[in-house]
């Protein structure tokens, strides 16, 4: 009788532990930790925050950053001025209606399913799109959050071609964050254009910030950003233009390779901090990676 008792409870007890077991499994997804950027992006520097703040000073009237790309320490200082530029100009589209537009955006983009029949078909559909427009940025808001490694990468056409990633990939970022983005970005400009045009306009009261594609002879990581490589020739151009702002009266944080090492001005101060890599995109081959901090100022603080 007191078996038959215990019997009957245990089971009770194991059904309803899978019942909740199951549907956990149905509606869960990873927990994974969002911010400071509403973006995923190859290369972004939310892991190394602490040692890139350290070089950063709110006194600055204007934050410069030419390779934007999630801008994660943009918005992890939200300055009270800024000049945003990259060469991807769906990128720089979509920051525009993350600022002007965040609540719209965000409630298109969670009516999206999941699925990698919508993916496929969202990522023909966002394909047909000029960088321009809510539907364009709303689509690669969606692709960003569930494609493979939250990648950016286009074949030889300039067609976005990274796999669907799977629910593994992690929840969207909430509502919030987008609101908090959008805040820090309201007094951003916004420009789709090549790094050499903004450091140009960069000089007296201006924080740089340039965090540049790299590659090595065995990495082609550059193909994480699209079409157009990051050669050497361009690597040049960026130094002496950082020069020539610096000389102008700005202050300059730049991040490259550990293993490329660069010519840069004798008094730039050298920090080396760690960061993860996929290379070639691929999580499996994820790898850390030495990266310098080059400034042309002493570091604020021991990062
Ligand atoms: C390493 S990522 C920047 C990551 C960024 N610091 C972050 O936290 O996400 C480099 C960025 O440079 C952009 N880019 C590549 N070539 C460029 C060029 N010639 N001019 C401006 N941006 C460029 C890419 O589109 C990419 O977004």
């Amino acid at each position: 009788m007191v078996d038959d008792a215990f019997a009957t409870c245990y089971l009770w007890f194991a059904k309803a532990f899978l019942k909740v077991k199951v549907s956990m499994q149905a509606t869960e997804l990873p927990k994974t930790s969002h911010g400071p950027s509403f973006l995923r992006w190859a290369g972004s520097k939310r892991k190394a925050l602490k040692q890139l703040s350290a070089a950063y000073s709110a006194d600055n009237l204007l934050y410069v950053e030419p390779f934007a790309g999630s801008a994660a320490l943009f918005f992890e200082r939200s300055p009270k001025s800024a000049l945003l530029g990259d060469l991807n100009g769906h990128l720089i589209n979509t920051m525009r209606y993350v600022r002007d537009r965040p609540s719209e955006l965000y409630a298109m983009v969670i009516e999206l399913s999941r699925s990698p029949d919508e993916y496929y078909s969202k990522r023909e559909q966002f394909n047909t799109l000029k960088p321009h427009g809510l539907e364009a940025a709303v689509l690669f808001v969606y692709l960003n959050r569930n494609c493979f490694n939250g990648l950016w990468r286009t074949n030889s056409s300039g067609k976005f071609n990274v796999p669907y990633g799977g629910l593994e990939m992690g929840n969207t970022p909430p509502l919030e964050l987008f609101l908090k983005c959008s805040a820090a970005l309201q007094n951003a400009k916004l420009r789709h254009q090549d790094f050499r045009r903004t450091v140009a306009q960069a000089g007296d009261g201006c924080f740089v910030y340039a965090d540049p594609p790299y590659f090595t002879a065995h990495e082609r990581t550059f193909v994480e950003y699209g079409r157009r490589s990051f050669g050497k020739k361009d690597l040049q151009d960026l130094i002496d233009g950082l020069q020539a702002a610096e000389k102008r009266g700005a202050e300059i944080a730049l991040t490259y390779s550990d293993g490329m090492p660069i010519e840069v001005p004798s008094h730039w101060v050298q920090t080396r901090f760690e960061v993860t890599r996929n290379v070639g995109g691929f999580r499996g081959s994820r790898k850390k990676n030495n990266e310098v901090l080059y400034t042309s100022v002493p570091l604020r603080y021991e990062a």
